[in-house]
C-alpha cells in the first residue's frame, strides 16, 4: 500500500541582485538541493523555490554606478544567477524575483493585516541625511570615527576595530560614502513593526523543538535581552515597494525579502494545477515549510519573519535550518589570494559535481563553518568518487561486455552482501533526512570499499583467462554492477548528472530510492563510458589564478567614487586643495621590488627592498594583509623617494610605496604601465 506523500515546501535564502554567486553562496544552494532531491527520490511532494532579492539602496546605487536602471540591473543579474545555479545542477522548481507583482500584493497584504491588528506603529526619529545626494543614509552609507574607540573609517552601525555598536548619528566626523558630503541630522517619521508584542509567541515557537540547538540558543539570547521595535520603512530614493498609505516611503528590503518566498511560490501555483497556495500557507496548513539559510541571517528568519506571519494570520515555518560559512584553505575567502571564487569561474575549470560531493562530505546539521581546502578537495574527490565509486563499475563493465554479450547473470551471486547494501538504505535515508550528509557519505564510501573488496577477492581479471571459470567471472561482475547500482541510488541526491549517466549505462529508468530493492538480473547493459574524470590540481590552480586576476581587474574598474557600501574602495572625502608647487615637492619614482619579506612580530608590515635604478632603499609597508611577499618580488611600483626617513620599531623606513584601498585584503599597490623603468620620476 502506498502512503500519502508529505507536502514539503523548501527555500534557500534569496541572493542579493547586486553581485555574482560565489562558492560561499553555493554551499547553501547545494545543501538545499541535495535535501530536496533526496525528498523527491523518496516520493515526497517536495517543492523548491527561490528568487533574487532585488530591493534596497545598495542595488539602487549599484545600478546607478553601472549606468543602468535598477530594473535592468536586476534583470541582468537574475540571468547570471540562474545560469550559475543551473551550472551546479541546483533544481529550483521556481526562481522568481522579489520585484514582482505577486510580492507587492503579498507585502501589502501582510503589512495591512499587521497594521489592522495594531502591530505597526509610527514614530518620529532623527536620521542622517546626505545634503548633496538629497537622500537619507542607511547605516552602511555613513562612515566616520568610532564614538567609543575613535578608530577612523567605521560604518554607521558598528566598529570593526572595537566591535562597539552605536547609532549612525553618534559617529564623529561622519561622511556620506555616496557623495563624501557631511551628513546632517533630519527628523523623519518612520514605521516600526512592534516586535515586543510577539515575545510570548516567539518564546513558544523557539522552544517548539524543531529548531537546531544553535539557532534556538541564539534566539533565546535575543529574547532574554528583550526585543526591539523594527524599523520597516525607508525614505525615497529607494528601490522597493512604496508603502500604500505612506507615500514617499518604501518597505525596507528585509520586510519584503522573506515574503518573496511566498511570492515565488504563488507565481509557481499560477503555472501549476497541482499546487494550491493556501494549502501551504494558511494558518492551519498541514504542509511542511523549511527555510535553509546562513548563520548571518538567523534574526530575520527566527524573529521578524515568524512574527510577521503570525500577525498576518499565516502559518509559521516548520524548520529554519542554518549552516555555517565557507572558508577556503582555512581562511576567509579573499580576493587577493584568489579564493573569492565566483560560481562562474569555478565552472570554467571544474566539474560542479566535485564541489557538490565535497560540500556533501563536509555538511552536517550544525552551524559550524566549513572549510574548502583545495588540496583536500582534489584528493577527496579522486579517492572517493573516481578510485572507489566509479571504479566498481568500470572494472566490471569491460568483462560483461567482452565476454557475456553485455548481459548480467540471471541470479545474484552473494545475496547476503546485496541485502547488506539494501538494508543500509534506511540509515543513509535518516542521515539525508536529518541533513547529516557527511555521515551519509561515510557510510556510502564504506559500502563502496566493501564492493571493491568483494571484486578483489574474486579476482575476475585472473579467472577470465580460465575456460571453466567464466560463470564465476560473470557472477562476480554482475554482482559488482548490482552493488554499484545501489550506490548510485544513494548518491543520486549529490551527483544528479553522474547518476543519470550511470542510468544510461545500466540501461534503466531514472532511479528512485526504492529501486535499490530490485536487483538487475539477465539484463542488457549499454556501453560503458567513463563516469567521472580525476580532479587535476593544475585546473584548481588555474581557477585560483583567474579569480585573482578577476578581482584585480574589478578593483581597477571601480569608479572614482564607489557607491557600493560593500566595495573595498569605500570613498574617503577629498583632501584639502594644494598648490602645484606643493605637489612638485613630492618626488615620486618608479621602483622595482627586489625583495619582500615578513617582519618578525609585525602584524601589518612587509619589509620591501626597492631598486630605484641604482640605489636601494628599505621600506616598511603596511600591506601584509593584502599580499604574499613572494607575489610582490619583481614587480614595479611607485614610491615617494624624498619622504623623510622614519625610525620604526623594526628598523628605518626610507620612503613609502603608494597603495590604495581601505585596508585589510583590499589594498592595491600602484603599478606603472609597461615601458617604465626603475628610477624614472613620476610627474
Ligand atoms: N538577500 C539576503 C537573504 C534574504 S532571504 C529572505 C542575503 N543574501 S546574500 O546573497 O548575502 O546571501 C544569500 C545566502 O548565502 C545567505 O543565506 C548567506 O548566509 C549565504 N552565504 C553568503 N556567503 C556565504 C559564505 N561565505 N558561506 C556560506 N554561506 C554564505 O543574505
Ligand atoms: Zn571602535
Amino acid at each position: 500500500m502506498s502512503r500519502t506523500p508529505r507536502d514539503i515546501l523548501v527555500t534557500s535564502a534569496l541572493p542579493y541582485a547586486n553581485g555574482p554567486i560565489h562558492l560561499g553562496h553555493m554551499l547553501e544552494y547545494i545543501q538545499t538541493d541535495i535535501w530536496v532531491r533526496y525528498q523527491k527520490m523518496r516520493g515526497e511532494k517536495c517543492t523548491y523555490i527561490c528568487a533574487d532579492d532585488a530591493h534596497g539602496a545598495a542595488i539602487m546605487l549599484k545600478a546607478e554606478q553601472l549606468g543602468l536602471t535598477p530594473e535592468q540591473q536586476i534583470a541582468n543579474v537574475k540571468q547570471e544567477h540562474e545560469r550559475d545555479f543551473a551550472g551546479f545542477h541546483v533544481g529550483f522548481d521556481n526562481f522568481h524575483s522579489t520585484h514582482s507583482e505577486e510580492n507587492r500584493e503579498l507585502s501589502n497584504l501582510i503589512y495591512q493585516r499587521n497594521k489592522d491588528k495594531g502591530y505597526i506603529v509610527s514614530r518620529e526619529i532623527t536620521q542622517l541625511f546626505d545634503p548633496e545626494k538629497e537622500m537619507f543614509l542607511a547605516d552602511r552609507f555613513v562612515k566616520g570615527e568610532c564614538p567609543k574607540c575613535g578608530a577612523a573609517d567605521q560604518y554607521g552601525d558598528n566598529c570593526e576595530v572595537c566591535s562597539a555598536t552605536y547609532a549612525a548619528t553618534e559617529l564623529k566626523n561622519p561622511f556620506s560614502t555616496v557623495s563624501g558630503a557631511t551628513p546632517i541630522e533630519k527628523p523623519t517619521t518612520q514605521l516600526f513593526f512592534d516586535l515586543p508584542q510577539f515575545q510570548t509567541m516567539l518564546q513558544q515557537w523557539t522552544r517548539s523543538g524543531t529548531l537546531q540547538e544553535g539557532i534556538a540558543n541564539k534566539l533565546n539570547e535575543w529574547l532574554e535581552a528583550g526585543l526591539q521595535q523594527w524599523d520597516i520603512s525607508r525614505e525615497a530614493p529607494y528601490f522597493g515597494f512604496e508603502i500604500p498609505d505612506f507615500p514617499g516611503k518604501y518597505f525596507y528590503v528585509w520586510l519584503d525579502a522573506p515574503i518573496g518566498y511566498m511570492a515565488s511560490f504563488k507565481n509557481l501555483c499560477e503555472q501549476r494545477d497541482d499546487l494550491d497556495f493556501d494549502h501551504y500557507w494558511s494558518k492551519d496548513s498541514k504542509a511542511e515549510l523549511y527555510h535553509f539559510i546562513g548563520k548571518d541571517i538567523i534574526n530575520f528568519h527566527g524573529l521578524f519573519w515568524p512574527a510577521m506571519l503570525t500577525g498576518a494570520d499565516f502559518r509559521t515555518p516548520t524548520g529554519v535550518y542554518a549552516h555555517g560559512f565557507v572558508t577556503v584553505n582555512g581562511q576567509k575567502m579573499s580576493k587577493s589570494r584568489g579564493t573569492f571564487i565566483k560560481a562562474e569561474t569555478y565552472l570554467q575549470h571544474l566539474n560542479p559535481e566535485y564541489l557538490r560531493y565535497y560540500y556533501g562530505v563536509k555538511l552536517s546539521n550544525r552551524i559550524d563553518d566549513i572549510d574548502l581546502n583545495l588540496e583536500d578537495f582534489a584528493q577527496r574527490v579522486n579517492t572517493d568518487l573516481v578510485n572507489k565509486l566509479v571504479n566498481i563499475a568500470s572494472r566490471c563493465a569491460g568483462f560483461i561486455k567482452k565476454k557475456f554479450d553485455n548481459t548480467l547473470a540471471d541470479s545474484i551471486a552473494d545475496p547476503e552482501l546485496l541485502k547488506e547494501f539494501q538494508d543500509s538504505g534506511d540509515a543513509i535515508a535518516d542521515f539525508y533526512e536529518n541533513r547529516e550528509f557527511g555521515q551519509a557519505m561515510r557510510l556510502i564510501m564504506a559500502l563502496a570499499d566493501k564492493a571493491n573488496q568483494y571484486i578483489d577477492e574474486r579476482k575476475p581479471w585472473v579467472y577470465i583467462k580460465q575456460e571453466d571459470k567464466q560463470e564465476h567471472v560473470k557472477d562476480t561482475c554482475s554482482m559488482g554492477i548490482n552493488l554499484f547500482r545501489i550506490l548510485m541510488v544513494y548518491m543520486k541526491p549529490i551527483l544528479p548528472v553522474m547518476t543519470t549517466d550511470a542510468e544510461a549505462f545500466l540501461n534503466i529508468e531514472a532511479l528512485n530510492w526504492n529501486d535499490k530493492d530490485q536487483p538487475l538480473t539477465n539484463h542488457i547493459l549499454n556501453k560503458f563510458k567513463p563516469l567521472m574524470q580525476r580532479v587535476e590540481m593544475d585546473k584548481v590552480n588555474a581557477m585560483v589564478e583567474q579569480s585573482k586576476e578577476e578581482a584585480a581587474a574589478a578593483a581597477a574598474l571601480k569608479p572614482k567614487a564607489p557607491l557600493d557600501p560593500n566595495s573595498p574602495l569605500a570613498q574617503e572625502p577629498i583632501a584639502e586643495e594644494i598648490s602645484f608647487d606643493d605637489f612638485a615637492k613630492i618626488d615620486l619614482r618608479i621602483v622595482k621590488i627586489v625583495k619582500a619579506e615578513h617582519v618578525k612580530k609585525a602584524n601589518k608590515l612587509l619589509q620591501l627592498t626597492l631598486d630605484l635604478g641604482g640605489e636601494e632603499r628599505i621600506v616598511f609597508a603596511g600591506i601584509k594583509s593584502a599580499y604574499n611577499p613572494e607575489d610582490l618580488e619583481g614587480k614595479l611600483t611607485v614610491m615617494v623617494a624624498n619622504l623623510a626617513p622614519r625610525k620604526m620599531k623594526f628598523g628605518l623606513s626610507e620612503g613609502m610605496v603608494l597603495a590604495a584601498g581601505p585596508g585589510g585584503e583590499d589594498i592595491y599597490i600602484l603599478s606603472p604601465d609597461s615601458g617604465a623603468v626603475p628610477g624614472m620620476r613620476v610627474k
